[in-house]
């Protein structure tokens, strides 16, 4: 198993997402002799993990199942232990599409946080890119290489322990494009600028506040950036759903109201005159909006060094 490339079968050390259902899922390190507690009862790695099929579903002890996934960057982003607040899926998708990342590129990424979009860049720039991370707090920068390593992904991330605004990102003139993810922003503009490739690239900033992007903004236009674009992704979750809805029969209704006169003060009766009248139901599916929507998360600011 690594981040990067599929495996069929599960190994002793590899990480695996134990799924219980949408809203329930967590990661496992796979290893001989462990067992995992579960709602369900105890999954045993030695015989009930290791030798089986990612996807497979595996019986726990008190007779109920869940299903072992082989992990992604999507799944390790709802599953990950959080050492700060991370970024989502959502963000991430537009993030990688408005770099241009692809096989191949170098990025330049602070700070690496969590690692939740490390993760995500590094499976897009495999097998032959590179993600140079920056990190000023050591426990989380010690933390991130660790999981690095094993995810099977070290060999494409470098971690650097150091302040990005004031040493940048220990490399120059390299990178397809720079990500930050950090409070001040503006301060590592220039830091930025010195690592795209000389030809130029691409540059995003993720801010929740708008004084922050107004401050990047300015420092970007100072560093000749072009193309400046500031924008918010907003997610809407649907549920698919069974609706019935009832059918009135007004033709029907209208005919039988004046045989039998409509007696509109009777309670039985209030509203239109064809209330009491309902001919049955028609059911169709359709897609319900969940009735929290995802928030603010920040403003993605996009530019250009050409
Ligand atoms: C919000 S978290 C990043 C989350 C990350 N994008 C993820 O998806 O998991 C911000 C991180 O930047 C680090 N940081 C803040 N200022 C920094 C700086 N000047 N240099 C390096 N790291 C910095 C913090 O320690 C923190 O871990």
């Amino acid at each position: 198993m690594s981040f990067v490339e599929y495996g069929d079968t599960i190994k002793d050390g590899d990480t695996a997402i134990v799924f219980l259902g949408h809203e329930s899922m967590f990661p496992v390190k796979v290893q001989h002799g462990t067992v995992t507690q579960t709602k369900y009862g105890v999954i045993r790695h030695s015989t009930d993990l290791i030798g089986k099929k990612y996807g497979s579903k595996v019986t726990c002890s008190k007779g109920g199942w869940v299903f072992i996934l082989h992990p992604t960057p999507e799944l390790w982003t709802m599953n990950l232990p959080h050492r700060t607040q991370i970024l989502y899926s959502t963000d991430i998708s537009i993030i990688t599409m408005m770099l241009e990342l692809k096989p191949g590129s170098i990025v330049c990424e602070s700070g690496t946080g969590s690692g939740s979009l490390s993760h995500a860049l590094i499976r897009t720039v495999a097998p032959t890119g590179h993600l140079y991370t920056v990190e000023f707090h050591q426990q989380r920068a010690e933390k991130a290489r660790e999981e690095f390593r094993e995810h099977g992904v070290e060999h494409l991330v470098t971690v650097t322990n150091q302040d990005v605004c004031k040493n940048g990102f220990g490399v120059s003139n390299i990178a397809d494009a720079v990500f930050l993810d950090i409070p001040s922003p503006w301060e590592a503009i220039g830091h930025a600028k010195s690592a795209l490739k000389a030809e130029g690239g691409r540059i995003c900033s993720f801010s929740p506040c708008i004084e922050q992007v107004q401050r990047t903004c300015l420092a970007m236009e100072e560093y000749g950036f072009t193309e400046i674009n500031t924008l918010e992704i907003l997610l809407r979750v649907y549920n698919v759903r069974t609706i019935s809805l009832q059918i009135p029969d007004l033709g029907k209704a209208a005919e039988e109201n004046s045989s039998t006169g409509f007696d509109s003060s009777n309670p039985s009766n209030q509203g239109s005159p064809c209330a009491s009248l309902q001919q049955g139901t028609v059911q169709f599916k359709s897609g319900v909006p969940l009735r929290e929507m995802v928030g603010h998360t920040g403003y993605l600011t996009f530019a250009t060094k050409s």
